[in-house]
């Protein structure tokens, strides 16, 4: 399993030869409908010797299905991961780790579903043909040339987060073992929101005792008020999450090749996530209103800390390189398109016009999607890490990390 090692040094004559970044050293595969029987993930590039808990993946299986404002298919499933492969007495092998979470739900939907062939009243009964403005329905049946959305939507839905969650926990995993931990919280829901200013990383920490993962109670009323006004309207609502990386090495990422800078794969990795359509590092929109002197983050140095940023407009990434202060990425999510106020479409067989299709949904999913920004950070940091250290072993990472650690301390001081 030499194969991190060969990739660090591909990584390493890669950076100093301008040949672009081709493949990530951790990557993974998710695959699995929504209504199909399962949901499955496999992870490749971890190290040996990574500490896998299965309580940990499922509790963060539990937080994506959580958050106020979500419908009634989160209450028939119950998600849980099942390992594959890759796991032996607790630890990663090296080798891929494959997961595979279960979709309860599958068995009301075994005929519709099914890989065999069905008589046409199974795909009559869950066939949808009045795309839904905002999902993937029309641009997915102009694609592959469908006018069954069910093809489309099963694939597109945001089930398939499950899968990215549970990859990510063994992402949070690794990075825990360097001293990295990574949460999220919810920012704003439609009109409702924080109060300007950062909130810290300790006043995260009980974000999960809110129904809305917010960490300021009277927000998160009014919060809540928003998802119940918008669900008695039968509509939905969007908004911003936060997520937040602390303890992640200086120095991950790169500036010598555009696909190497991690603030442009950590946009693109949070980007990625269903719904999400704008993402902002640090103090990110405030850029374009805030002049430099007040903008950018003084560089000070205290005796006992040695380098000191006073703040963190910055969001953890100069360069597209980790300083390390924390990583701060905002994410926006938009309202979800499936709404019961359905909204005016086509029936794409006779050209009538038509309301919307409604599959069960949910009317608020913000909340979710922070615990799927974490996963997502967690990848891509943990990709990143792997790059910076390579290893085959946690052990061999730690040792690379470790002296990497004391060179910059030479430079900076302890932080
Ligand atoms: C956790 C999560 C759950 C979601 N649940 C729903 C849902 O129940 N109904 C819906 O219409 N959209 C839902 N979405 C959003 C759609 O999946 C998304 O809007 C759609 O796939 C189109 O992709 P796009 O919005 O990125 O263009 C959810 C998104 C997330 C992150």
């Amino acid at each position: 399993m030499s194969h991190n090692r060969e990739r660090h040094r591909a990584s390493f004559l890669d950076s100093t030869q301008c040949v672009p970044h081709d493949a990530p050293v951790l990557r993974f595969l998710t695959a699995g409908e929504s209504h199909g029987p399962a949901l499955s993930v496999v992870v490749e590039g971890l190290p040996a010797g990574i500490p896998v808990d299965r309580e940990a993946i499922d509790a963060d299986l539990r937080r994506r299905q959580g958050g106020y404002g979500r419908g009634g298919r989160m209450r028939i499933e119950k998600d849980s991961v099942e390992v594959l492969s890759g796991v032996r007495h607790g630890r990663t092998l090296g080798s891929p780790v494959a997961f595979l979470i279960r979709n309860k739900d599958h068995e009301n939907w075994k005929d519709v579903m099914s890989p065999e062939p069905q008589p046409d009243s199974a795909r009559e009964r869950r066939r949808l043909r009045y795309p839904r403005p905002g999902h993937a329905d029309l641009a997915g049946a102009l694609k592959y040339g469908t006018d069954d959305l069910r093809n489309v939507l099963e694939r597109a839905s945001a089930r398939e987060t499950t899968a990215r969650v549970a990859a990510g926990a063994l992402a949070k995993a690794l990075l825990r073992e360097v001293g990295a931990e990574i949460r999220s919280h919810v920012v704003r829901i439609g009109g409702a929101s924080l109060g300007a200013g950062v909130i810290p990383w300790e006043a995260l920490a009980d974000v999960e005792s809110s129904p809305v993962r917010c960490a300021d109670a009277k927000a998160a009323e009014a919060m809540i008020a928003e998802i119940d006004h918008a669900k008695k309207d039968g509509d939905s609502v969007g908004g911003v999450v936060e997520v937040v990386a602390r303890g992640v090495p200086a120095g991950l990422g790169a500036f010598a090749q555009w696909d190497r800078r991690l603030d442009g794969r950590i946009a693109q990795a949070l980007m990625s996530i269903h719904a999400v359509k704008a993402v902002a590092i640090g103090a990110g929109f405030e850029a374009g209103e805030t002049r430099g002197a007040s903008f950018h983050d003084e560089i000070l140095w205290e005796p006992d800390r040695g380098i000191a940023r006073p703040t963190n407009h910055a969001g953890g990434l100069e360069g597209g390189i980790t300083n390390g202060e924390e990583i701060r990425a905002l994410a926006v999510v938009k309202p979800i398109p499936t709404l019961l106020v359905a909204l005016r479409s086509v029936d794409l067989r006779s050209k009538e016009p038509q309301k919307a299709s409604v599959e069960r949904s949910d009317t608020c999913v913000v909340p979710a999607a922070g615990v799927v920004a974490e996963a997502m950070l967690a990848l891509v940091l943990a990709d990143a890490l792997l790059e910076k250290t390579g290893g085959d072993s946690l052990a061999e990472l730690v040792a690379h990390l470790d002296a990497t650690r004391a060179r910059q301390r030479d430079l900076a001081g302890p932080r």
